[in-house]
C-alpha cells in the first residue's frame, strides 16, 4: 500500500495576539512569525509601554525594519491603556491608522503591566469614546487582587469586571485574550455582545500539571496560568467548534533563558517558531483539521472587518523535531537564547516550503 502524505492547503493565517519585544530580541523573533502569518496584533507591553502615537509609529517601523527581505508582514499596533491615557490620543491614533486596538492590562496582572489600569471604572469615559469610534478593546482578563487564588483570576474577572463592562457598552467590540477556562468559553459563547476570544496553542496542549512535572518547569509558566484538565478540554472543544467567536492568537511571549530560569521567572511561552504546526496537531487530534482554516485565517478578519489573506500555506503531515533553543544575539550580555514551546518534542505537521 502506498501511503500518501496528508496535505492541507489553507489560506495564510494571522496572529491576533503577539509579543515581539524590541531591540535584539525583536530582530531575532519576528521572522518566526512572519514566515507563516500575514498580519499580527502587536502587544504594547514594552518598557516603557506604547502609550502614545509616536511610540507606536516608531515601534511599527522597528518591526518593519526587522522583517527579513522577501517576507510580507503587517504589524497591527495597539495602545497600552493607563489610568490617564487621553481618549483624544486614542481617537487621533485610530483615525490616522496607527492604533488598530487598545489593550487593557489590569495593573500588575502580568509582564510589564505595572502601568496598567488600576480600576476599569476609572477609564469608562475612555471606553465610551472607543465604543463610539469603533476602536476594539483587547483585554487581559484577570484580576490582580492578591486575595483571589491565581487559578480563579480569570473567572473572577469575568464576573466582577467584564460582565458589567459589556452590559454598559453594548456596541463595544471586545476580545477576551488568551482564555484559559471553561467559564470563559461559556461566557463568550453565550454572550449577546460583540465579544470574541483568542486561544493560544499552549493552552490547548498543556494543563497546570505541566509546570510541576518532575520539578518546577518555568517553560510552561505563562499568564493566565494553565488550568485544570477539564478547562483544557473545554478550550479544545471551543477552538474546533467552528464558532466564529473563537480565533487564533498565539500570545507568543519570548523571554531570555536567564529571565525564565530564575528565582522569580517571567511569565510567557515562546511558541512563534512552530505555532501553526502546534495548532494543526490539536485540530487533527480532535478530528477537525478542516476547522483549522476558519479558526486561523477567517474568523479573526471577520470579527475585525478586514479582508481575508489571499495567498496560502501548505501543511504536510511530516514529523519535525522542535529545536531546543533559538539563539539571540545579545550585544550587552553575550550570547543568550530562548526556549521555544515544544522544545525537544516531535510535532506531526510541518509547513511545506
Ligand atoms: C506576556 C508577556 O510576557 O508579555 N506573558 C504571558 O505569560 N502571556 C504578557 C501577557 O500576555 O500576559
Ligand atoms: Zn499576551
Amino acid at each position: 500500500m502506498i501511503e500518501f502524505e496528508r496535505k492541507i492547503r489553507m489560506r495564510r493565517p494571522d496572529d491576533w495576539h503577539l509579543h515581539l519585544r524590541d531591540g535584539n530580541i525583536l530582530n531575532s523573533v519576528v521572522a518566526h512569525t512572519a514566515r507563516t502569518f500575514r498580519r499580527a496584533v502587536i502587544m504594547p507591553n514594552l518598557q516603557p509601554p506604547i502609550t502614545d502615537i509616536q511610540k507606536a509609529i516608531d515601534y511599527r517601523q522597528r518591526i518593519l525594519d526587522a522583517i527579513p527581505d522577501g517576507l510580507s508582514f503587517t504589524p497591527l499596533m495597539t495602545a497600552y491603556l493607563t489610568d490617564d491615557l487621553m481618549p483624544n490620543v486614542l481617537e487621533k491614533g485610530f483615525r490616522e491608522g496607527v492604533f488598530f486596538a487598545a489593550k487593557l492590562y489590569p495593573a500588575n496582572s502580568t509582564t510589564n503591566s505595572a502601568f496598567g489600569v488600576t480600576n476599569i471604572e476609572k477609564i469608562y469615559s475612555t471606553v465610551e469614546i472607543m465604543e463610539k469610534i469603533g476602536l476594539p478593546l483587547l483585554i487581559h482578563g484577570e484580576v490582580s487582587d492578591p486575595h483571589v487564588d491565581v487559578f480563579d483570576r480569570e473567572a473572577v474577572f469575568i464576573e466582577r469586571h467584564l460582565d458589567p463592562l459589556l452590559k454598559r457598552f453594548q456596541n463595544l467590540q471586545v476580545v477576551l485574550e488568551h482564555i484559559t477556562t471553561k467559564d470563559a468559553v461559556q461566557y463568550v459563547q453565550n454572550s449577546q455582545s460583540r465579544l470574541a476570544a483568542t486561544i493560544t496553542p499552549h493552552h490547548l496542549h498543556i494543563n497546570r500539571n505541566a509546570m510541576f512535572k518532575g520539578g518546577l518547569r518555568s517553560d510552561y509558566f505563562c499568564l493566565p496560568v494553565a488550568k485544570r484538565e477539564y478547562h483544557r478540554v473545554a478550550l479544545r472543544q471551543a477552538a474546533v467548534s467552528g464558532e466564529p467567536c473563537f480565533f487564533l492568537g498565539t500570545d507568543s511571549a519570548p523571554h531570555l533563558r536567564q529571565f525564565k530560569e530564575s528565582s522569580c521567572g517571567c511569565a510567557g511561552i515562546f511558541n512563534a517558531p512552530y505555532a501553526i504546526e502546534s495548532y494543526a496537531q490539536v485540530f487533527d487530534e480532535e478530528g477537525a483539521i478542516d476547522r483549522l482554516e476558519p479558526f486561523a485565517s477567517e474568523f479573526g478578519p471577520a470579527f475585525y472587518g478586514l479582508p481575508l489573506n489571499e495567498d496560502h500555506i501548505i501543511l504536510v503531515q511530516r514529523p519535525q523535531l522542535v529545536q531546543d533553543r533559538i539563539e539571540i544575539q545579545n550585544f550587552d550580555q553575550g550570547k543568550d537564547y530562548i526556549v521555544p514551546f515544544h522544545a525537544g518534542e516531535t510535532l506531526r505537521w510541518s509547513i511545506q516550503v
